[in-house]
């Protein structure tokens, strides 16, 4: 029997009541029919791609694969729509233009808020050394100590979302050190 369940979240910042008829409606689906939020994708639906990354309480998350009954009340999420407007893009979503990171984009929601995720955490443990490209694609591929996660782009422009990732690491980084 399915059960609903009502959860309050905060959304980019914003408060957002959500509502479903089955508590195990996976996260992916409340953010862009309820939320308004096109950033996270359904690509794989099962945590293979990263197309439905986003950010639940400053972790990672496969929204995909994420009912909202693990989802805690209050929680805080980030999404790829919140983190950047067109007048002031976010460092990472910059240096994709600027390195012309995608060809069909559909993985780029994966990428930038994937990324997005690892850095942030690799700054708040203190280390504020841009990651190689090495590191970058260790990262994306699963690889990398902390995270079994990988980011998937059929398109192949993988040389160029690497070098968008360290550039925008390498943005964020100097504008950490200025604070
Ligand atoms: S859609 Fe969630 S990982 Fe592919
Ligand atoms: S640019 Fe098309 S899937 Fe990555």
């Amino acid at each position: 029997m399915p059960t609903p369940l009502t959860r309050n979240l905060i959304v980019n910042g914003r408060r957002r009541k959500v509502s479903v008829p089955d508590d195990a409606e996976p996260l992916l689906y409340v953010l862009r029919e309820q939320c308004d939020q096109r950033g996270p994708r359904f690509g794989c639906g099962v945590s293979q791609c990263g197309a439905c990354t986003v950010i639940v309480n400053g972790t990672v998350t496969r929204s995909c694969v994420t009912d909202l009954n693990t989802v805690p009340d209050g929680a805080s999420i980030q999404t790829l729509d919140g983190i950047g407007t067109e007048q002031r893009p976010h460092p990472l979503q910059q240096a994709f233009v600027d390195q012309q990171a995608g060809q069909c984009a559909f993985c780029i929601n994966a990428m930038v808020m994937g990324a997005l995720g690892w850095i942030e955490s690799r700054i708040a443990e203190g280390n504020r050394a841009v990651p190689s490209r090495q590191e970058i694609t260790d990262y994306l591929s699963g690889a990398a100590p902390g995270s079994t996660l990988n980011y998937l782009c059929r398109c192949g422009t993988h040389t160029r979302i690497v070098e968008a990732i360290h550039s925008g690491a390498a943005q964020m980084v100097r504008e950490r050190v200025k604070r």
